[in-house]
């Protein structure tokens, strides 16, 4: 399933810009992190943005750092392409490991309701000193990431 999404996203045009990158070992692909841009409703005033999703090591190779490298690596070229705000929905004790903190506390909302038992997982993380500003904003995705199946709905 996190193949397909994969494959769907980069065939998405309403992602681009889009990030992706691979983690190898010995020429064998281990890792994978995506980014796809998403806009921020109302636009006024609100940075370049992207989410992170999927996420995905291989099992024979995870718990030796190469997810938390991925993250780091993605946000560091993202920076640099002047991206200021970073979306993901996950785990919040891996997240926030990595820089990301709860959203919809700063006013982000995400494209579909998160159910309240999952607040936490849907997070942000800026790029950039002043980028957040506590002003309301409804995050709208690429149309293949906007599936509510992709949601916890
Ligand atoms: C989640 C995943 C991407 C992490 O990649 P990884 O390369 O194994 O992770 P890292 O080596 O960077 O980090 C490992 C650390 O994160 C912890 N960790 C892993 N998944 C976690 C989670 N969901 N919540 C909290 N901590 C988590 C590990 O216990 C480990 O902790 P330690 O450093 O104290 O030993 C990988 O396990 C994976 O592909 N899982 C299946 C797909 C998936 O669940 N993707 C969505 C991620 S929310």
């Amino acid at each position: 399933m996190v193949a397909t999404l994969v494959d769907d996203l980069l065939a998405d045009p309403t992602a681009l810009p889009y990030l992706s990158l691979v983690a190898t070992v010995r020429d064998r692909i281990v890792g994978h992190v995506l980014f796809t841009a998403v806009t921020l409703q109302p636009r006024t005033e609100h940075a370049p943005a992207s989410i992170l999703a999927p996420l995905a090591v291989h099992p024979d190779f995870q718990n030796r750092r190469i997810g938390g490298m991925l993250i780091a690596e993605g946000l560091n070229r993202l920076r640099e392409r002047g991206v200021r705000l970073v979306f993901v929905l996950g785990g919040p004790g891996y997240y926030q490991r990595h820089g990301f903190s709860p959203a919809g506390k700063l006013g982000y909302a995400a494209p579909h309701p998160i159910p309240p038992e999952y607040t936490d997982a849907w997070m942000v993380q800026a790029l950039s000193p002043g980028t957040v500003r506590h002003t309301p904003a409804r995050v709208q995705c690429a149309r293949t990431l906007a599936d509510p199946k992709h949601w916890l709905a």
